[in-house]
This record gives structure tokens, sequence and C-alpha cells, in this order.
């Protein structure tokens, strides 16, 4: 054949296929979401997903350890609440040495440089498992949620937090959290905004995790209809007006248009969260020998990547830090 172009060219060795290489995966692109919960020596495994434990502060503290020797920079803690804890207000949420405060407390003191990212939202704390308050009929009541939320926010800078994560999607969160932790002092807390985040089943096996499973109804009225695109655009565009330094689409590999569209729409980095479903799904075919988990789990985070997102969240970041690092991408 006389072919002009061989796009084939490209492609004939490992040095010219990274020479065109157009993204990479970096151990630094990551952020491990962590599980704490209280007491000591725990490390107990979640069954929905595989590897990933509820740690007491001093397990956690390990972990920590083993993500920073790989390269892992930033890491974002989930508390789980014991049910007793948990209530219609959200109280324990305010609690200046609840058990997240502690580690936060904690992991900055043995790890000043690491990144610590917590969110923002009442569902470890609330007996129904939504992220606001519940009024008479079902309804979530956004304004008087946003209240808690800045409260929270501001116990979690007193405790060192570097970046606050609000993933209520109440309106308004984003601003009245900037202007209450710029009064207080403390301008240097970033917004990690959770911008576009869908009404999603994805996050089964992390309700199952915090025990936060919904007594009722469902999370519609406050998170993103699946089959909307410029809903985010718009999400985001507020987030940004009101003050946020980053913005999220979440999930992740179900909502990849999404990512390039908010990419192409904001000069603001863009975070993707591989969510709990997503991981679950990986480490479910894994074992069950129908893929090639380790495969499949650095082509997503490169599909994302490619997207547009600037760092992902993902239960499996030391383990693809490690995979990076030896190369299993070539
Ligand atoms: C809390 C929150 C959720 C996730 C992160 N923060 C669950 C939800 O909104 O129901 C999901 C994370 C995951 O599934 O990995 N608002």
């Amino acid at each position: 054949m006389t072919l002009i172009y061989r796009p084939r060219r490209n492609r004939k060795s490992h040095a010219i296929r990274s020479l065109v290489q157009e993204t990479r995966l970096h151990p630094s692109d990551l952020i491990y979401p962590l599980f704490v919960t209280g007491g000591i020596g725990i490390r107990d495994e979640i069954k929905s997903l595989p590897g990933i434990f509820r740690m007491s502060i001093d397990s956690l503290l390990k972990e920590v350890d083993r993500a920073v020797e790989v390269g892992i920079q930033a890491v974002a803690l989930f508390p789980v609440i014991p049910s007793e804890k948990k209530d219609l207000m959200a109280s324990e949420c305010m609690n200046p040495r609840g058990l997240l405060q502690e580690a936060i407390r904690e992991i900055k003191e043995a790890f000043p440089d690491l990144c610590l990212i917590a969110d923002v939202a009442l569902d470890p704390y609330t007996s129904h498992g939504h992220d606001g308050l519940v009024d008479g009929d079902g309804g979530i009541l956004n304004d008087e949620t946003v209240e808690i939320l800045v409260q929270m926010a501001l116990i979690q800078a007193e405790a060192g937090i570097d970046m606050v994560a609000p993933s209520d999607m109440m309106d308004g969160r984003v601003g009245a959290i900037r202007t209450a932790l710029d009064e207080a002092g403390f301008s240097h807390v970033s917004i990690h905004a959770y911008s576009a985040k869908y009404a999603s089943a994805f996050y089964g096996p992390y309700r199952e995790a915090l025990g936060s499973v919904l007594k009722n109804g469902n999370k519609k009225t406050y998170q993103m209809n699946p089959a909307n695109w410029r809903e985010a655009l718009r999400e985001g565009y507020l987030d940004e007006e009101e003050g946020a330094d980053i913005l999220m689409v979440k999930p992740a590999l179900p909502y990849l248009d999404v990512i390039t569209k908010l990419r192409d729409a904001t000069t603001l980095p863009i975070s993707a969260y591989q969510v709990s479903g997503e991981y679950a799904m990986i480490m479910a075919a894994s074992q069950k020998g129908w893929i090639n988990g380790e495969q499949v789990l650095l082509e997503s985070l490169m599909a994302i990547k490619r997207a547009g997102a600037d760092m992902i969240f993902t239960y499996a970041a030391p383990k693809a830090a490690e995979l990076i690092t030896i190369g299993a991408l070539d």
C-alpha cells in the first residue's frame, strides 16, 4: 500500500511510545481516602472494599507512613462514627475533641508535609444517613444545614486540616465556609469542592464502610441527576465564584465527559473521585480472575487523567503508586 500516514510508526518501540505519550500518571496525582475509627490497634477490613480497612488512629498512622513511602502526598479522612453518637442534628460533627479532629491533629503532627483533606457533610454523623438536616416531611433543609457545615469546617481548620472538602451539595455552602474561615483567621485553608457530585449507586460500599446506609429516601434532591452535564458546569461556576480552590467530579470513570467539560470551562484544578463502587468492581472482577485488576486499575486512572483530572481520589492509591513506580504501565 502507498500510505502517507502510518500512525503505527509512532508506536513501534517503547522509546518512541514514551516520547509521544500524551498523559502521565504520577504518585503525586493520587489522594488516598482513609476510614478512621475509635479504639486502639484496630484494622478492620471492609467487606465490599477488599484491602481497605477501618483503622484506629494508631493503625492509621502506620498506613499513612506506608503510603508516604510509596510517594502519596495527600490523604482524605472519613470518620466511622458509632451509631450511639449519631443523631438527627449530627451534633458529634461539632465536637472539637471528636474522632476526626483527633485524627487530623495526630496525623498532622507526625506528617507535617502531608496534605490533609476532610469531608464536610453530615452523613457520617446523622442517624438517617443524609448529608443534611431533615425536616418533618423528610425534606433536606439547605440553609440550616449550611450553618452546621460552617461550624464543621471551622473545627477541622482549628485541628489543622489543609483542605476542607464540602461533599454535601447544599447550595451556597462554599461561599459560607469561605467567609467563615477567613473571618476566623483560616484564610490559608483551601476548599476542595465536590462540585459535580452525582446521585450515584456507585457509593454503596462507602456507605457500608461508614454504617451510613440511608434509612429512607435517596439523595436526589441534593446530589445531581446522572443525566445532566450542563448542570455540572453551573455547579462548578457557582463554586468557583464562591471561592473554591479545586473543583471535583464524582464518580470518575462513568463521568469522564463531565470531567472534560469542566476542565474546558474553568482554569481551576479539577479533581475526580474514583469512588468505592468503581474500586469494588475492579477488585471483584480481579478476584474472580476475569480481568487483570492491576492493569485495569492503572488504565482507569489514566483514562480519568486523560479526560482532564489533575488529581484523583482512589482507594488504590498506594497500590497504584507502587505500580507506576515500577513501570507497570509501560
Ligand atoms: C459523603 C460522601 C460520600 C462519598 C464521599 N463523601 C457518599 C454519599 O454522598 O453518599 C462517597 C465516596 C465513595 O463512594 O467512595 N457525602
